[in-house]
């Protein structure tokens, strides 16, 4: 059975299997925790990351962890929030349910998640958690390798939503 566990840390510092970057579509860095990550990785993760083809919004595509404690980098692209009825809800799940398959597939134990969306491309929060806990739910059966998922909180308040949230789905 998969455990969940709601932290607040910087997610560049976590010693996990993989940690999950909310990327664009170009995988070549940008702000906000994808910056954090490049920069802690160093620049051997740009190379790899060129020769990977860009990501689609829901898909998911993973590299060594570089210099990070994490061994492995799970790059998704979340959807841009345009109000909610251009297919954000299930591009988001995807990205978590792609990241998760791809971590089992490569027999990995352990996953930490940021909160794909809601930063730069401005995902209401309390509805993105609600994603992220339901799909990492839903996954639990096919979940084989993965015994833990961590959800990564930058701040004090996006945790209090987290744990908000799971509380009120496991009731
Ligand atoms: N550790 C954990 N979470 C973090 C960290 C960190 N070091 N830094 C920021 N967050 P965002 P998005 C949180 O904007 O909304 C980039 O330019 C942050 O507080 O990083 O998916 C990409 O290249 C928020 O809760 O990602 C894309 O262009 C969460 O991470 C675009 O931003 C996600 O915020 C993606 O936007």
């Amino acid at each position: 059975m998969t455990q969940i566990l709601i932290i607040r840390a910087d997610i560049t510092k976590l010693q996990v299997d993989v940690i999950v970057n909310a990327a664009n579509s170009s995988l070549l860095g940008g702000g906000g925790v994808d910056g954090a990550i490049h920069r802690a990785a160093g620049p051997d993760l740009v190379h790899e990351c060129r020769l990977l083809g860009g990501c689609k919004t829901g898909q998911a595509k993973i590299t060594k962890g570089y210099r990070l404690p994490a061994a492995h980098i799970i790059h998704t692209v979340g959807p841009v929030w345009r109000g909610g009825k251009q297919g954000e809800p299930d591009l988001l799940a995807s990205c978590y349910r792609n990241s998760l398959e791809l971590a089992a597939a490569k027999q990995l134990h352990s996953i930490a998640f940021p909160s794909i969306s809601t930063g730069i491309y401005g995902y209401p929060i309390e509805l993105a958690a609600r994603v992220a806990v339901n799909t990492v739910r839903a996954f639990g059966s096919e979940s084989g390798s993965i015994e833990e998922v961590i959800f990564c909180c930058f701040s004090d308040a996006d945790l209090a939503v987290y744990e908000a949230v799971l509380s009120e789905i496991s009731e």
